[in-house]
């Protein structure tokens, strides 16, 4: 194992966004350590999966702890795991509530919270959210108040982190996406996906991906929402 290759945790990695920015980040030499409810051990030695739910305090503990177990240090860390519900605001239920803000707000809360701890006393760091442009853009026929809420959120705390973490060598940013083809969406509604988009598509995981790759490598980019949208939070 060489212990100076970079190493990066990723929350939500077993399939759509997350997967791609664990494949990105192998192939530039990076070891990852990769957590969702459902993710299996990897055959890469150089992938460390931790299951469980990451708006647990004690699921961030074991892949921050596990993590520096097995590698030794912790250089960006990814809050990607996420869910959308979109309803008519009345008809959210107090579950829907409850589990956005458990893996959307808790899920970045712990595990930033941990991560940085690490990434203060080795004096750098990185950390990227995957927020959405429906924050700053609400889409008539797409209602989503818990997407907004939640996401809003992770975006001010992310302008506010990157200012009191400057001075101490650690970046904090956020991706903002516009429509993603992942395995969120089914094909049948690809259509009507795309033309919510100024660009007339939808994104693709690589579009973000490489947006994420982007900001760990931007050493003077930081508090910045970087808008991966077609377009979509300029106007319309
Ligand atoms: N796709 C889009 O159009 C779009 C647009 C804007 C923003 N985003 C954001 O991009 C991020 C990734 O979305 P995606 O489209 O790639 O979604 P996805 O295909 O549904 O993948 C979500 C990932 O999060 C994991 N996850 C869900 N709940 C979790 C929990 N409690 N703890 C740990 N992991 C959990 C899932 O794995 P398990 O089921 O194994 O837990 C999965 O790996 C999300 O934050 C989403 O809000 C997506």
């Amino acid at each position: 194992m060489n212990s100076s290759s970079k190493v990066a945790i990723v929350t939500g990695a077993s399939q759509g966004i997350g997967a791609g920015v664990v494949q990105a980040f192998r192939d530039r030499g990076y070891r990852v350590i990769a957590n969702s409810r459902s993710i299996k051990p990897s055959n890469d030695p150089d992938v460390l999966a931790i299951a469980g739910d990451i708006g647990e305090r004690a699921v961030a503990e074991r892949v921050v702890a596990e993590g520096l177990a097995k590698f030794g240090r912790i250089d960006t860390l990814v809050n990607n795991a996420g869910i959308f519900v979109a309803k008519p605001f009345t008809q959210y239920s107090a579950e829907d509530y409850a589990s956005v803000l458990s893996v959307n707000v808790a899920g970045f809360f712990h595990v930033t919270q941990l991560a940085l701890a690490e990434m203060e006393k080795q004096g750098s760091g990185h950390v990227v959210t995957v927020t959405t442009s429906l924050v700053d853009h609400a889409i008539d026929g797409v209602p989503s108040v818990l997407a907004s809420l939640s996401k809003g959120g992770l975006n001010a705390a992310t302008k506010s982190l990157a200012i009191e973490y400057a001075k101490r060598g650690i970046r904090v940013n956020a991706v903002s996406p516009g429509i993603i083809k992942t395995p969120l969406h089914a094909p049948e509604t690809h259509e009507w996906l795309a033309a919510l988009h100024p660009v007339a598509r939808m994104g693709e995981i690589a579009d973000v991906v490489q947006a994420i790759v982007y900001l760990d490598g931007a050493g003077f980019v930081t508090g910045e929402i970087l808008h991966v949208d077609g377009g979509q939070s300029a106007g319309h």
